[in-house]
């Protein structure tokens, strides 16, 4: 059985003022969230505020990146421990915004990968391919080469510990969801990638859609097989929106 997880990507969105207001209705409306686990990851300037305020509730908080090195001269940059020491449990790695706008590639993702689950933290492992590289019929290849170049030495043991997102690229921040059967195809793919990679463990790990999902289509995202849950960016700045989504369990799975 795997628990489902709904995680808030912020992106570059809430001073920390507006966290204050945004959390303070999110508390209230998941007070009696059920068996989901739900994830908010501000952007680095809210973390403590997220975290103080958050911190004996079910909501977790998360990192939207983080560098791989513990500390030292990287201007502008935060560690695991940085992340760690405030309260955050898990960090997103690898988004296709940090790939694709501020070149991070493969060999950085797997770095941090390391790091984070060193530190204790649970990445938050982010895949997908643009429209160019669908069109081509590549998108299987594409994640492959994402998953073998971002977990490069891992142990099954620390693959447990990974959550997954896979996030289409075209998807996302377009108001254009992949269609259930879509993503269920992509995941069930990772999925086989992560039993050929590690056996059984393949079982436990959770993978999760991402790109435009809403209360409108999260139910019959949710209704797939290997889909546990998603990584939710512009919905998750709406307190009502965000709620309805991690609600989803309502629905027959
Ligand atoms: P979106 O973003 O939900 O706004 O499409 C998802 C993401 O980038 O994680």
């Amino acid at each position: 059985m795997r628990r489902p997880v709904i995680a808030g990507n912020w992106k570059m969105n809430m001073t920390a003022s507006e966290t204050r207001v945004l959390l303070g209705q999110l508390k209230a409306s998941l007070a009696a969230a059920g068996d989901v686990e739900v994830i908010v990851c501000p952007p680095f300037t809210s973390l403590a505020e997220a975290c103080s305020q958050l911190r004996g509730t079910a909501i977790a908080v998360g990192g939207q990146n983080m560098h791989w090195e513990e500390k030292g001269a990287f201007t502008g940059e935060v560690s695991a421990a940085m992340l760690k020491d405030l309260g955050c449990t898990c960090v997103i790695l690898g988004h296709s915004e940090r790939r694709i706008l501020f070149g991070e590639d493969d060999a950085m993702v797997n770095k941090k990968v390391h790091a984070a689950l060193a530190a204790g933290l649970t990445p938050i492992l982010c895949i997908g391919e643009t429209l160019e590289q669908r069109e081509q019929g590549v998108t299987q290849a594409v994640c492959r080469r994402q998953l073998e170049g971002a977990l490069a030495g891992l142990t099954a043991g620390a693959a447990a510990r990974l959550i997954i997102a896979y996030e289409p690229v075209w998807a996302i921040g377009t108001g254009r969801t992949a269609t259930p059967q879509d993503a269920q195809s992509v995941i069930g793919y990772v999925r086989a990638w992560l039993r050929e990679a590690y056996g059984d463990t393949a079982d436990t790990v959770r993978i999760l859609y991402g790109g435009s999902v809403k209360a409108s289509n999260i139910d019959g995202l949710m209704a797939q097989p290997d889909i546990d849950g998603a990584l939710v960016g512009g919905a998750s700045l709406d307190a009502g929106e965000f709620t309805r989504i991690v609600r989803f369990e309502v629905q027959d799975r």
